[in-house]
């Protein structure tokens, strides 16, 4: 799959999560295979103030070879300063957050709600693409649950010059419930010439074979899935993954945010994580009380290091 000239090693790409795509997590994805990966969304504003929160998730290793950095705000000469500035020079391609269903950011017109202004939403592709790179937009197939204007919203996009998109199958009213509308990504698909890239409940690797072949998508993009489970990509790609359990990947998922980051936050981090990595196993339960328990990072590493739970493989499908 290739972005405006960029071409990724795969066409299956690791979502941004806030508060779980961390440099960590994004290292573990991009060698399992995943062809590119975004940070978390970040505030343009935050980029412009210089808030030390904000550069905290714009970490990157060499594993990622393709990086977008994802942006929100809803003021375009703001969102195009953002894009200009020194901290995301070394991001290859730049996304813009037109999905958050989230109510504060909503109510700021931001995230989905650019969905209700085309015209705005439009304006800020054009001034964020004056950084000179790549610029894609996720977004969701419609803000009100029976109002699906994806396809008329994926065209104005894509003149506004977008490189690519990306399209949860859910509307801003659904959330996270109900099941993504692989059809209608299917129609937005079929409505656009620049690449599109499925999202919405993949979490195996029949799943990706499935949407894929359900939407014609380029690409295909996965959340929810890689937490805990950064394996995915593996069994997707056929890239060798370096990591055979669970623990194993704990502990190089703690090595790599270590790098960057203090040990409470690591170690605070780390306990949202190991939720995933334990979920559904015999023991888990258990696991994630000790986790959530450890007063340090040293009592985190020797928690996971001690217990059984984690020398389970990653699922085979
Ligand atoms: C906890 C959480 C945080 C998320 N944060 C972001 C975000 O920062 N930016 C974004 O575009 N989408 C965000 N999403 C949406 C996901 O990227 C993705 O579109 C959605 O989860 C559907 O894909 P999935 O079924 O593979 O999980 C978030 C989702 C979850 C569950």
């Amino acid at each position: 799959m290739r972005i405006d000239g960029i071409e990724l090693k795969s066409d299956v790409v690791f979502a941004p999560i806030a508060g779980y795509s961390d440099v960590g997590l994004r290292s573990l994805c991009a060698r399992a295979g995943a062809g590119l990966t975004y940070t978390e969304m970040v505030s343009a504003k935050g980029l412009m103030y210089g808030n030390e929160h904000t550069e905290d998730l714009l970490h990157t290793t060499a594993d990622e070879e393709i990086t977008a950095v994802q942006i929100f705000g809803s003021e375009p000469e703001i969102m195009a300063k953002a894009a200009e500035s020194g901290e995301l020079e070394k991001f290859d391609i730049i996304d813009i957050n037109m999905g958050c269903p989230v109510r504060k950011i909503v109510s700021n017109g931001e995230g989905s709600a650019l969905l209700k202004d085309p015209a705005l939403a439009a304006r800020i592709v054009g001034e964020v693409r004056r950084a000179g790179k790549p610029v894609t937009v996720k977004f969701r197939i419609g803000f009100e649950k029976n109002s699906r204007t994806g396809v008329d919203f994926a065209r104005i996009m894509q003149d506004a010059g977008a490189a690519a998109i990306t399209v949860h199958g859910r509307t801003r009213e659904q959330f996270y419930e109900g099941k993504a509308d692989w059809d209608y990504i299917a129609e937005v698909v079929r409505a656009v010439q620049i690449p599109v890239i499925a999202n919405g409940d993949v979490f195996t690797a029949t799943d990706y074979r499935e949407i894929k072949e359900h939407t014609g998508a380029a690409g295909v993009m996965i959340a929810r899935g890689a937490l805990g489970d950064p394996h995915i990509f593996s069994r997707i790609t056929g890239t060798p993954f370096p990591f055979w359990t669970r623990k194993e990947t704990v502990l190089e998922h703690i090595r790599v945010l270590s790098g960057f980051h203090s040990e409470v936050y690591v170690c605070n981090n780390m306990k949202k994580h190991i939720a995933y990595y334990c979920k559904g196993l015999r023991g888990g339960k258990q696991l994630k009380l000790d986790a959530f328990a450890a007063k340090s990072l040293k009592d985190l590493i020797d928690t996971v290091s001690g217990s059984e739970v984690l020398d389970a493989p990653f699922a085979e499908n």
